[in-house]
């Protein structure tokens, strides 16, 4: 399908027609969205307890097979574990000799979820419920803003988030509430009682939990492990120029999609120090891994009270310019229009599978996201360092409406930019 009639669909709004465009991404996506959509009348015909009927990666068989991996695991009595840090539910999903493939989040466990099993925050949020959460976010959307990051972070060429999409899974081991479990549980006593019944149940097992499913990366560990070690320890120069490289990739990541999480808990570092005479083979031997995306994607910027401002501007590397490599990286795609055009199309097919989706607030989140581009480009064109960025002036740059015209616009002259020059009030620059 040719990019202008693509376009003119999606601007009409019409998702079906524009989600069979070419890309492999894309048709994860819609088969994802068509059998989210369907696929609770259709596959839970089956009295089954397999969340397999749901997962169809066809543009990408080795996740598929991940997946199908870790389905297995879990029939064959081998469940994803709960990570007992973090606020809300996320969980080791194995394989059936117990290897962890992935972290799986789902949306009805986030902290906005209703099944959020940590009663701290479920605490929080009904005494407190002003303070709770980020403003600035769409809430119980986590799990699409970690598939987003991975798309993003594939779009740029950037190579730090391992790789993330929507799943579902079902286990035993995932907060349910009493009522879906008691079901469960009468539904298998049913089956095996009076089988005839039985037969009739749309599904005998637990219901499947659609969440973001991030590949595991191993050998990695809390980048503020390595950079204490670092500090300690300074690194040879070729190395450091990578660990440079791969931390310029994770500014513009967190930058594009305005991560409000990033402490140094929610990045890792892997690093294999090259044995003797080594050094030249690898080619790099420092990587980073930018997980826990799950609250980035904002509407509006956020404010001056709370700032969520990006821990990594306070290490030395942000205080470095941006080098050449980085800069031929991605200038050429961030100042492109039609590449930031397509970027916030397929966003918008993944975001609009999501029950709660409304796309008003989702164009709110893309003039942010233009925004955040427009002033990155700019930067990295006038060699500024990281912390040079994170001090430019907001800006969220909106899709004008254009009553007379339909909603085809002219790209070039439907943009308009505004500025934010106030300074945030809690703010580490
Ligand atoms: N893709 C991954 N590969 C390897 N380890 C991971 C991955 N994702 C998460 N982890 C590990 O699991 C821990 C918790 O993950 P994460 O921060 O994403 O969860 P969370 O529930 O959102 O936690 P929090 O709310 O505290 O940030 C991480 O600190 C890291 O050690
Ligand atoms: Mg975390």
């Amino acid at each position: 399908m040719g990019l202008y009639l693509q376009r003119c669909l999606f601007f009409t709004g019409c998702p079906f027609l524009v989600a069979t465009g070419h890309r492999s991404y894309c048709c994860d996506v819609t088969l994802w969205y068509f059998t989210h959509q369907n696929s609770l009348s259709l596959s839970l015909l089956h009295s089954g307890n397999s969340s397999g009927d749901f997962n169809h990666f066809p543009g990408d068989p080795e996740f598929g097979d991940i997946i199908q991996r870790a389905e297995q695991a879990i029939e064959g009595g081998v469940f994803p574990e709960r990570i007992s840090q973090g606020s809300s539910g996320s969980y080791f999903v194995k394989d059936s000799k117990g290897k962890v493939l992935g972290v799986f989040k789902p949306k009805s466990e986030e902290p906005y979820g209703h099944l959020n099993p940590k009663w701290t925050k479920y605490f929080h949020k009904l005494c407190c419920p002003c303070c709770f959460g980020r403003g600035c976010l769409i809430p119980n959307q986590g799990y699409l803003s970690e598939v987003a990051a991975s798309l993003v972070d594939t779009r740029l060429g950037l190579g730090v988030v391992p790789k993330t999409k929507a799943v579902y899974l079902v286990s035993e081991t995932f907060h349910y509430n009493t009522i879906d479990r008691a079901k469960s549980r009468g539904k298998k006593y049913a089956l095996e009682m009076v089988p005839k019944v039985g037969r009739h149940f749309h599904r005998v097992g637990l219901p499947p939990k659609l969440g973001s499913f991030q590949l595991f990366v191993e050998g990695y560990h809390e980048a503020d492990y390595w950079l204490r070690r670092f500090e300690a320890e300074p690194l040879p120069e070729n190395i450091r120029k990578q660990l440079q490289s791969q931390f310029e990739r994770l500014v513009i990541l967190d930058y594009v999609i305005r991560n409000t999480d990033r402490g140094n808990d929610n990045w890792l570092i892997k690093y294999e120090k090259p044995g003797e005479g080594e050094g030249e083979k690898v080619s790099c031997a420092i990587q980073i891994a930018a997980i826990d995306n799950g609250l980035a994607f904002p509407f509006k910027h956020p404010d001056e009270w709370r700032a969520y401002p990006f821990h990594w501007a306070c290490l030395p590397q942000a205080k470095v310019p941006f080098s050449q490599e980085t800069r031929e990286l991605v200038l050429s795609r961030l100042s492109d229009m039609n590449f930031v055009q397509d970027l916030c199309e397929d966003l918008y097919e993944l975001f609009m599978a999501d029950k709660g989706f409304d796309k008003t607030m989702f164009e709110r989140q893309m003039s942010v996201m233009r925004g955040q581009i427009l002033n990155l480009s700019q930067a990295l064109k006038d060699n500024k360092t990281p912390i040079q960025l994170v001090q430019m002036p907001r800006v969220v740059v909106e899709r004008r409406r254009t009553g007379g015209q339909g909603r085809v616009v002219t790209l070039g002259t439907a943009f308009t930019q505004t500025f934010h020059c106030k300074r945030p009030f809690f703010s580490s620059w």
